[in-house]
């Protein structure tokens, strides 16, 4: 630390005003080097003015997002088997431990959109958040009017975390395929972005709750703007045609945990509330297959690698999962199907690869006491999201073989 007494300098309250972030970010920028503070004979910290200016004017220079190596070194910053019957009950605000701290170091010209920024239409200040590796689930709260549709279905999931997901990895007017829709979170959130979306769900009852839900909670006429198919989506996906869409997100059925029997406060509730408890009875219903490693292999090669063809070159699919328990074995489902699918060939000409799980934190879950006072059995309260892109297989040239 150098020792200057100046009365050009600032405490590091002042140089936070100064930049307009917080004080706890002076602090990172000061060990990343980005900031070298003063010291006053009394030992006290103090921030150069000038130095203030010249760093405000440098990370105007700064062009986000798509240097990925400028932007990284700026912001080093430091019960049962029901796992997935639902989850309405989130908060409507992100929990009060969710500050984003890379919020405090947006410069302006992360307001722009960069020409070259073909994937969304984000500015570098909203790209920047999205690329953290967790989020805090958000919900509307069961008891919000726009709840009630959702309700019915006993996994729905959140349409504002999925929302955040179309907004990352698609432009307004882009297509975004879910085959597995339910009651149409994803085209909710498609329609509310002005995304087109298709919806593949077995269930009549489901579908048309989705169509409903669309009409009543966005706009009258919005469900005729998006395709809803009812019907299994192993044979749906295989009429669709090849590179047709620009993302798919997607949650499928956890094996056949909502089969289990388990005296469950959830599972409970809504039988007492006359809420459905499983998805279907039918025979194509993957949430009706006991097996799980057959489960395994029918949703990654019917369903997934199917979803890898019709997703179009360089875009992405984003799979939201939990792990879960049957009686007293862990299930790590996320990471089986990242085992199956990941690097999967498509037609012998593509790949889907893993690029990053996001891990959505359901801090909201009250914990129960499973296990105590005898073992450890673990409050799952966090899912994950599997994001893969599809990338060609490169072709070997003549000098590779060679
Ligand atoms: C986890 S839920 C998806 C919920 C959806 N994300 C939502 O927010 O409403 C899985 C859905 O897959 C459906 N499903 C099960 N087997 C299917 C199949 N073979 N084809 C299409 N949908 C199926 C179930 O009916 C259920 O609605």
């Amino acid at each position: 630390m150098k020792t200057v007494d100046s009365k050009q300098s600032v405490t590091t309250t002042g140089a936070a005003k100064y930049l307009g972030v917080s004080n706890a970010t002076i602090y990172r920028m000061v060990e990343n080097n980005l900031l070298n503070p003063l010291k006053t004979p009394g030992g006290q910290r103090r921030f150069d003015i000038k130095e203030l200016e010249e760093y405000k004017i440098k990370s105007k220079e700064i062009k986000a997002p798509q240097n990925p190596s400028i932007k990284e070194n700026l912001v080093k910053e430091g019960q049962t088997s029901y796992q997935q019957l639902n989850l309405l009950d989130l908060p409507n605000v992100e929990d009060s431990n969710s500050v984003d701290s890379s919020d405090e170091l947006v410069t302006e010209s992360d307001g722009v959109i960069d020409p070259r920024n073909k994937l969304n239409d984000l500015s570098g200040k909203d790209w920047l958040p999205e690329t953290k590796s967790f989020w805090f689930q958000k919900g509307l709260g069961s008891k919000h009017p726009h709840a009630q549709i959702e309700r019915q279905h006993p996994a729905p999931f959140s349409f504002q975390d999925v929302g955040r997901l179309i907004k990352f990895f698609t432009k307004e007017g882009q297509h975004v395929l879910d085959p597995f829709s339910g009651v149409g979170s994803t085209l909710k959130a498609a329609a509310l972005l002005n995304r087109i979306g298709t919806g593949i769900e077995l269930s009549e009852h489901w579908n048309t709750l989705a169509k409903e839900r669309l009409d009543y909670e966005v706009s009258t006429g919005e469900a005729l703007k998006h395709t809803f198919i009812t019907g299994d989506c192993r044979k749906e996906l295989k009429k669709m045609v090849d590179d047709s869409f620009d993302f798919i997100v997607t949650s499928p059925p956890y094996w056949s945990i909502l089969n289990k029997k388990a005296d469950h406060k959830v599972q409970r509730d809504r039988v007492n509330n006359n809420l459905a408890t499983n998805y279907s009875d039918s025979v194509d219903d993957l949430g009706n297959i006991s097996d799980y490693s057959e489960f395994l292999d029918i949703l990654v090669d019917q369903v997934f690698v199917q979803c890898g063809r019709v997703l179009k070159t360089s875009k992405y699919m984003c799979i939201i999962v939990s792990d879960f328990r049957n009686k007293s074995e862990f299930v790590s489902f996320h990471s089986d199907i990242i085992q199956r699918l990941n690097l999967k060939s498509i037609c012998n000409r593509s790949r889907l690869t893993l690029q990053g799980v996001k891990v959505l934190l359901q801090n909201h879950k009250s914990l129960l006491p499973y296990g105590y006072p005898f073992a450890y059995v673990e409050n799952i309260h966090h899912q994950y999201i599997l994001i893969f892109k599809k990338v060609e297989i490169k072709k070997k040239s003549k000098k590779d073989m060679n």
